[in-house]
């Protein structure tokens, strides 16, 4: 399974460290002969370590706050610059100041929500749109944004970020219906298992909900590595007839009633 993405140019969002899933797919990206600009909010330019993944990667960092469609504009206008017409985008953006304030579900801040909103979910419409205006990417395109199960089923410590996620899949639904009519590119969102990294374990109980999802599921939960090697399935041509799903990648978990294990056998 070499070169997979030979020749491929796309945009990732989203590494902050080394921790960070889109850090894993930037590297697995590159293994598979990719071609990418990295992009991520100034603040976390400042804070975090995208620099270095830049220098892992060979390629350049390109600043921009998901939420501003003059940030994605330019944005889009340097890397088709750079490499003509793309061919994958990685959205892997979260972010809940409620969730990091620790307000409870039901004494919301609302302004917070609607920036929730705006960050986690919107901001991914703003990609597709931007994209979509410009005639960024080539036909068969393939874009992935990152969900979690609570689009589907509660978990209290989620908070605002379960609606942010399940209008993140929407859009990818929606935005699939236009972008796939209009010139065969696909959208897809991966919902994938708790995963320790700094959005992750920002959440209330995210080590006990770790290990809840871990002995639930058949297969353990999924790692960020094999996110990783997930996502670079979905930007490679083997699965170009993959549109407008969201496909879980966590072990099983989504499909699990009850384990004889959390019986007691
Ligand atoms: N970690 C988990 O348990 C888990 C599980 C399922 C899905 N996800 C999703 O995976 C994605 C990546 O998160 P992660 O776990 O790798 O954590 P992470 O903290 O490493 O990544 C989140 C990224 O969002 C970026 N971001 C925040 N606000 C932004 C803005 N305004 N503009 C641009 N970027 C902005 C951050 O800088 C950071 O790089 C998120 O969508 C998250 O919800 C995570």
């Amino acid at each position: 399974m070499n070169n997979l993405l030979k020749g491929k140019k796309g945009i990732i969002f989203g590494a902050l460290d080394e921790n960070s899933i889109a850090w894993k797919v930037a590297l697995k990206a590159k293994e598979q002969g990719a071609e990418f600009v990295l992009s991520n909010a100034p603040v976390a330019l400042r804070l975090g370590k995208i620099n270095e993944l830049a220098e892992l990667c060979d390629t350049t960092v390109i600043a921009a706050d998901a939420t501003s469609i003059e940030d994605l504009e330019n944005l889009f206008d340097q890397a088709t610059e750079k490499y003509g017409k793309l061919d994958f985008i990685l959205h892997s953006i979260g972010m809940s100041p409620n969730v990091r304030k620790n307000k409870a579900y039901t004494e919301l801040n609302y302004d917070w929500f609607l920036k929730t909103l705006d960050i986690s979910a919107l901001s991914f419409h703003k990609v597709l749109q931007v994209a979509y205006q410009k005639d960024a990417l080539n036909e068969w395109s393939s874009v992935v944004a990152l969900t979690y199960v609570a689009a589907q089923r509660t978990f209290p410590g989620y908070n605002d970020m379960a609606e942010a996620k399940a209008t993140l899949e929407s859009i990818a639904r929606s935005f699939g219906y236009h972008y796939g009519t209009k010139k065969n590119v696909r959208v897809n969102t991966i919902s994938q298992s708790p995963t320790m990294t700094t959005a992750g374990s920002g959440v209330k109980g995210f080590d006990v909900f770790y290990d809840y999802a871990n002995k639930l599921s058949p297969l353990g939960n999924a790692s960020s590595d094999s996110c990783a090697d997930f996502t670079i399935a979905l930007f490679s041509d083997l699965t170009r007839m993959v549109t407008m799903q969201n496909l879980f990648h966590d072990g099983g978990f989504s499909s699990i009633g009850m384990t004889e294990a959390f019986m007691g056998e």
